[in-house]
């Protein structure tokens, strides 16, 4: 037999040995780089038999740098493969990982929260002076509550949450079911009552900007009270009053004594903060125990106050 016939044999061989889709691709690239480098034999013994003496040398380089090309690549295509096969196992692992650590987190939340119910502290988001909002207020209000649930569920410390005077079918209550995802099923307490005929009257703090007093701890013993209002035109006074009339606590943030005002902002100075940045301020206060740090992380910019210190920051940021 000659070496072509030969050669030939050894092909059909390999075809029928090389099935990519029985043997997988790892093994179907092997065998094609043999089968390949039996071409290359073959091409040698034709050249030999075609070419003259003197081409013998430049033809077998070309037939090895061909050789090695088809290597290079077979060896890229495998590596690539084996990269690919490693990303996806990394992906899987990490998305189980994740849903693990998912469900671990909710958990934990949920233990915390739990724990805020049994042994405090309590907020209220009075729903009661929200009578005379206007549609947008009304949003804007839904919005917040959303978001200072959701802070408070982040919360290394959580407090215990319960929206007092929220009356079925009312504005407010519709546009929270409309607005917030799962709202009736948030883990806090949502009632038609008022927070002074759940808790004994002691036990209340009035939350409100207008207060003399400046708030100086969080008492797991109490219940704070925000007032659940968005006044775009601000009904001055009108929880500090509603409180008094009550004979309640009040208390408001201690901006006045840990901040000063921000020379640059033309006049325009409020204490006046909305619920869930309130929340902020308390959250991290009873997290870390300091009403800078607490005060800084809720208080925004706009509002015009500054820590001492952070003044010299300001107003180089605002000249850059
Ligand atoms: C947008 S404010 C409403 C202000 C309204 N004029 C009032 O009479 O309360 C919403 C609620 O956040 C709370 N709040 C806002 N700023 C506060 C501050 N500096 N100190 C304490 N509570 C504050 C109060 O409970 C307030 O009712």
């Amino acid at each position: 037999m000659t070496s072509h016939a030969e050669a030939e044999m050894e092909e059909r061989n390999f075809r029928a040995e090389v099935d990519v889709e029985s043997v997988g691709e790892d093994e179907a690239s092997e065998s094609l780089l043999r089968l390949f480098q039996l071409f290359q034999i073959e091409a040698e013994c034709n050249s030999s038999e075609v070419i003259p003496q003197d081409n013998e040398m430049w033809c077998s380089r070309n037939v090895l740098r061909k050789q090695r090309n088809w290597e290079k690549i077979v060896a890229a295509k495998k590596s690539k493969r084996k990269q690919e096969k490693e990303r996806r196992k990394a992906k899987h692992i990490e998305g189980t990982e994740q849903q693990h650590s998912k469900r671990v987190l909710k958990a934990i939340m949920k233990e915390r929260l739990l724990e805020a119910k049994h042994a405090g502290p309590r907020l209220c988001i009075d729903l009661s002076v929200s009578d005379h909002m206007t549609k947008k207020e009304i949003s804007k209000l839904a919005a917040q509550i959303r978001r200072l649930y959701g802070a408070n569920k982040r919360a290394a410390k959580p407090f215990w949450l319960c929206v007092t005077g929220l009356l079925v079918h009312s504005s407010i209550h519709e546009e929270c079911l409309r607005m917030n995802d799962g709202f009736s099923n948030y883990l806090m307490d949502t009632t038609e009552e008022h927070y002074f005929d759940l808790f004994p009257l002691e036990r209340i703090v009035y939350l409100t900007p207008d207060s003399k007093h400046a708030l100086e701890e969080i008492d797991p013993q109490k219940v704070y009270i925000l007032g659940g209002l968005v006044d775009e035109n601000i009904q001055k006074k009108l929880t500090f009053q509603k409180a008094c009339e009550q004979g309640l606590q009040t208390a408001r943030l201690p901006i006045q004594e840990y901040m000063i005002k921000d020379g640059n902002m033309k006049n325009f100075h409020s204490e006046i903060l909305a619920i869930n940045q309130v929340f902020d301020v308390l959250a991290m206060y009873y997290k870390t125990g300091s009403w800078p740090e607490a005060l800084k992380a809720g208080v925004p910019a706009r509002k015009g106050f500054v820590l001492p210190g952070q003044q010299d920051v300001e107003t180089k940021k605002m000249s850059s």
